[in-house]
């Protein structure tokens, strides 16, 4: 089908944030089309979450998100909270659960998300155009909006909406169309880099990693004055796990990132009390009651502590080795990038859009939404929560 010539509103991207938009702007009695080059809508909802889509966070708060102005998600986030989100899975009868620290999950599948997501756009009369690239996006003047060649045939709208989402995971057509668009119309863009990404490694700290793939732990992850509780996991790259995720999208590429591998517990007065207790017992075996085996063999190796009892190790050695527990300092040789990224950090600069409406400052009728503004969200049900809500105020103004 080609596009009409003429629309209130064009979206283009129908992810998250861009079938949110549509579905308000649509609402609103607003002609729109929602545009997308990919064959289907929403797949990165499709494939989150395990396929389960974490679709909010019932702790969502602005603290939880990172940008250079840490104020400009709080309007958006107040105008459409968790709970509005949650209010129309329920009236979907989508069942849902908490899996931890308030992530909400689809019982069933991510498809359910979508589905609702396609349903609610249909009843609103939001014409969808999949498989639809955009050749050239111009702006008319100042009062009479946008013209776009597509590969559907010419088209013009009033408001024109970027939903395009970041750069991770180009595989599933990421690309950084939202940026160009912005930089066209004098934007500036936030440098970007992978966000919620494992850790890589080389050489030594690579084997190290390698020999203890798959062991598990919960750990405090650190860096700056950043730090999460939750767990870690080594694999034959490096490090990952939720802690690793999260830490991540703070790092800075540089500095080195602190992991306490016992979080609470004053690891030296423990080892101090074992070694009045039950001096004759081998170090390997009591750390084994606190870490994973694997893992304490390795840092009795790594401290040449292998076959000693707790005994032989003077106050200076026990401190070795509670600071490689509580104060591990590791300098991850890269992340695995936008490749697994779940988010890109960074993105159009904040100063020049409006908070409440999503609109650009520089140019009229023009509005960006979700991922691709330099706005990222922990791990956790965070990310979609943003999209969910600077999809619904741009859909209350375009
Ligand atoms: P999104 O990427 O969803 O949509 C952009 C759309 O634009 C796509 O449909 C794309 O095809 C289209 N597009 C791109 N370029 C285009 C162009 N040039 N022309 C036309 N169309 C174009 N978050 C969360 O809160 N809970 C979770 O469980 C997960 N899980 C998760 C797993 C994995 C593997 C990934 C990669 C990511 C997550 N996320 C997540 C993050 C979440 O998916 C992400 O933050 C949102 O999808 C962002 O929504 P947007 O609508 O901004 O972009």
């Amino acid at each position: 089908m080609p596009l009409n010539k003429e629309y209130d509103v064009i979206i283009i991207g129908a992810g998250a944030a861009g079938m949110m938009c549509a579905i308000e702007s649509g609402k609103r009695g607003r002609r729109t089309a929602l545009i997308d080059h990919a064959k289907k809508p929403g797949e990165k909802i499709r494939i989150s979450g395990g396929g389960r889509c974490n679709f909010t966070n019932l702790h969502c708060a602005p603290t939880a998100y990172l940008s250079q102005n840490k104020h400009f998600c709080k309007s958006a986030l107040r105008q459409y909270t968790q709970y509005d989100f949650i209010r129309m899975v329920e009236r979907y009868n989508i069942p849902y659960h908490e899996k931890t620290l308030g992530q909400l999950f689809c019982d069933r599948s991510a498809k359910d998300i979508i589905q609702m997501l396609l349903d609610e756009c249909e009843e609103h009369g939001v014409e969808l155009f999949l498989e639809t690239s955009v050749k050239t996006l111009e702006s008319i003047s100042d009062s009479e909006g946008y013209t776009l060649m597509t590969t559907k045939g010419p088209t013009a709208c009033q408001s024109i909406v970027l939903a395009t989402g970041a750069l991770s995971i180009p595989k599933m057509g990421a690309t950084g169309f939202a940026y160009d668009v912005a930089r066209k119309y004098g934007h500036t863009i936030v440098d970007t880099r992978a966000g919620l990404v494992p850790f890589t490694f080389e050489g030594e700290h690579l084997s190290a990693c390698k020999a203890l793939a798959g062991v598990a732990l919960d750990c405090q992850a650190s860096f700056g004055k950043q730090d999460f509780n939750e767990a870690m996991l080594f694999t034959h790259r490096g490090l990952s796990g939720p802690a690793v995720l999260q830490i991540s999208s703070y790092w800075d590429a540089a500095g080195a990132v602190t992991f306490d591998l016992l979080p609470g517990q004053d690891v030296f007065a423990l080892l101090q009390t074992a070694r009045k207790k039950q001096p004759r017992t081998n170090i390997e075996n009591i750390m084994k009651t606190y870490i994973p085996t694997r893992l304490a063999e390795q840092i009795c190796a790594d401290l040449d502590f292998t076959g000693l009892n707790i005994a032989d190790l003077s106050d200076e050695k026990l401190k070795a080795l509670a600071t490689r527990l509580n104060k591990w300092r590791v300098i991850p040789d890269g992340t695995e990038g936008y490749r697994t990224a779940e988010v890109t950090v960074g993105g159009i600069n904040t100063d020049e859009i409006s908070s409440k409406t999503m609109e650009s400052r520089l140019q009229k009728g023009l509005y960006f939404i979700g991922e691709c503004v330099d706005v990222t969200g922990w791990l956790g049900g965070y990310n979609f929560q943003w999209a969910w809500s600077s999809g619904f105020v741009a859909g209350q103004y375009v």
